[in-house]
């Protein structure tokens, strides 16, 4: 049987999922650590995430050492993880995430990069291999789905490509943990959507003490 194809996102109360921008190579310049937009990316990110970095599993994944939070949100960030057979991505988050992933990179599975970028694919140890898709998010979701298997298809980010996968109808799932920061301005998560298409139906909403987990079906309208 098929799986589903879902996204899970960390958001801002005010409906951000990432801080505003900085070029990604000022990510990793050493005269720009102390660059006042970098650094505040930085808190804002911390901020965001701050829910995930203490969970058990999270420090496992990315090995950040032994210990950690074990309730309902390490449990959360655990599902997330075992449900997903194969994940797909934006050029950007990509980008972010060559610069900070360890070298066995989180996902273990396969995961497909939606972008103009023509790349060979980039094999890293512990199971994840980046593939590049050049012929945009159908192709890259139809291969996601054959490497998935019966599991799940993540779409992992950025707030771009969930969005086309939105307004193509082609999302059947997602959660969002709600995390109690204020952005006021930045990657907006909804920027765009197509609301004359989607309907959201609840599933699920469990506050913990850090963030309150939201999920919902998708249908068309
Ligand atoms: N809060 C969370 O839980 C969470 C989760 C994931 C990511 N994020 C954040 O999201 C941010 C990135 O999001 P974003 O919206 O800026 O960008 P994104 O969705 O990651 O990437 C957009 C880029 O992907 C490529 N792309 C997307 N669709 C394409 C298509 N149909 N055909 C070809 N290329 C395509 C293009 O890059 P090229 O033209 O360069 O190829 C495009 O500029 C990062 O800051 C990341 O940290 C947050």
């Amino acid at each position: 049987m098929a799986g589903k194809v879902f996204f899970s996102v960390s958001m801002s109360l005010d409906g951000f999922i990432a801080p505003e921008s900085v070029p990604v190579e000022d990510f990793s310049a050493p005269e720009k650590q102390d660059d006042p937009q970098v650094q505040r990316w930085m808190a804002q990110w911390m901020e965001l995430q701050q829910w995930i970095f203490p969970q058990r599993f999270f420090r496992e994944n990315l090995k950040l050492g032994e210990g950690g939070e074990e309730g309902r949100d390490n449990d959360i960030a655990r599902d997330t993880f075992e449900r997903t057979g194969a994940s797909v991505m934006g050029k950007r988050m990509f980008d972010l995430g060559e610069q900070a992933w360890p070298e066995e990179a989180p996902f273990h599975t396969p995961v497909f990069v939606v972008t103009n970028e023509k790349r060979d694919p980039w094999e890293r140890p512990g199971g994840t291999t980046f593939h590049f898709v050049n012929d945009g998010i159908e192709p890259a979701l139809d291969q996601a789905r054959e490497a998935a298997g019966d599991r799940d298809v993540r779409i992992a980010g950025g707030g771009a490509t969930i969005l086309e996968y939105v307004n193509a109808g082609l999302i059947d799932e997602f959660s969002i943990a709600l995390s109690p920061v204020l952005f006021g301005s930045g990657i907006r998560l909804f920027e765009g959507v197509d609301a004359g298409r989607v309907v959201l139906e609840p599933v699920r909403a469990e506050p913990t003490q850090r963030v309150t987990h939201l999920t919902y079906a998708v249908r068309e309208r």
